[in-house]
Formats: C-alpha cells, sequence, structure tokens
C-alpha cells in the first residue's frame, strides 16, 4: 500500500478503508450507499515525486457496507517526512457544471496540513498497522522512505459509515494534492458516482 493509498483512504475516500467509525457531527444518516465507476488517474506536474502507479478497486458498484477487493502500487523518488500536507479538492456536478463542495466536518475540499500528525491520532505509534498493512510489512507512520510499494489485491470490509448528509447522489471528482514546505510532491485525481438508498 503507498501512502498515497493511505491518504486516499483516509481523506478522499472518506474513511472507506480502516475499520474505525467514522462519525460526524450532525444530521448525518447511516444509508446503504453504492459506490459506481471508479476511476482514477494521476496529475501530478513532471518531476513530482510521489506517484500511483496501479488502483484497482472492485466490484463496481462497491456497497457500503459491504466488501471490495483493492490493489496498489505507488513510488516515492523522496523520503516522505513530517510535515506532509494533503489539500483535497471535492466536486460534485450539477446540471453539468463541476461545483466545488466546501470543507465541512473535515469533510470536502479541506486542507489538511499535517496528516503525519493524524496518522499518529489514528494508528498510535508503537501499535501495529491495521491490516492487512501489518501482514505486507507496509508502514503507516511518517517517515516513509523513498522507494517503490506495492499493496497486494486484498479484500477489505467497508464498515456502516455515516455519510455526511451533504453527500447526496451523483456523480464527483476528488483531487488530492500531497505537498511539502518546498511545494507538491503528487497529485490524484478520483470519480465516481454516488447512489444511496434511503
Ligand atoms: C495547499 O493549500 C494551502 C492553503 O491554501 C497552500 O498554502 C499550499 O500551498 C497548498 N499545497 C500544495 C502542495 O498545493
Amino acid at each position: 500500500m503507498t501512502r498515497t493509498f493511505v491518504f486516499l483512504a483516509l481523506f478522499a475516500a472518506n474513511c472507506f478503508i480502516l475499520e474505525t467509525s467514522c462519525s460526524f457531527q450532525s444530521r448525518n444518516i447511516i444509508r446503504f450507499t453504492r459506490v459506481f465507476g471508479f476511476s482514477w488517474e494521476n496529475c501530478g506536474k513532471q518531476g513530482d515525486a510521489a506517484q500511483m502507479k496501479t488502483l484497482k478497486v472492485s466490484p463496481d458498484p462497491i456497497a457500503i457496507p459491504g466488501h471490495l477487493t483493492a490493489e496498489a502500487s505507488g513510488t516515492t523518488s523522496v523520503e516522505l517526512t513530517s510535515p506532509l500536507s494533503v489539500n483535497v479538492t471535492l466536486k460534485r456536478e450539477v446540471a453539468g457544471l463541476w461545483v466545488k463542495i466546501p470543507c465541512i466536518e473535515e469533510i470536502g475540499s479541506c486542507h489538511y496540513p499535517n496528516i503525519c500528525d493524524l496518522l499518529d491520532q489514528l494508528i498510535p505509534p508503537g501499535q501495529d498497522c491495521p491490516e492487512p498493512l501489518h501482514t505486507y510489512g507496509l508502514p503507516c507512520h511518517c517517515p516513509f522512505k523513498a522507494g517503490d510499494y506495492a499493496f497486494p489485491s486484498s479484500d477489505i470490509t467497508i464498515p456502516e459509515i455515516e455519510l455526511p448528509s451533504f453527500l447526496t447522489n451523483g456523480n464527483y471528482k476528488v483531487q488530492g494534492v500531497l505537498g511539502n514546505s518546498d511545494g507538491e510532491l503528487g497529485c490524484l485525481d478520483i470519480s465516481f458516482s454516488l447512489h444511496s438508498q434511503n
């Protein structure tokens, strides 16, 4: 699993991967949701240090709660050290236009100034990394050494997630930009559609 995949799990996909319960403050409802047409691409500038090489997620649609199979690989040419920032831009298609969703309760188009701290809060240092990271000897804390990372095909249980009420049915695009004090390190675009049943 690449660190990019960890960020994806934590921020872009809103806690789909780690089996922690993701709860938000107000008016969130547990819904049976399906995620259709997941796709991704790198959007980094030439010379960006971190790149996703493969990212496969199945089935299509993905059910929440439910099970998915995920596989990922990526590379970074520099060591990724604290502080690492992630800037997320979340857009929803409204009448054919892509409209930016603001940052609400840490979900949406948010700036996370130091995801190393967030990782340390989610997974106390000294504790084993959550499965299946632990099995594959993949790290879950900063720093992440330069090199190639591979997360072999694994079954992941998606718990019931309280989706914020503003995440309505429709087409979404998420862009995540990873950076440090020197600037951009990598960029990932993800697209999907959400269909919830109330
Ligand atoms: C992320 O957003 C902040 C605040 O808008 C900005 O200062 C920073 O340069 C951005 N980082 C990257 C890597 O684009």
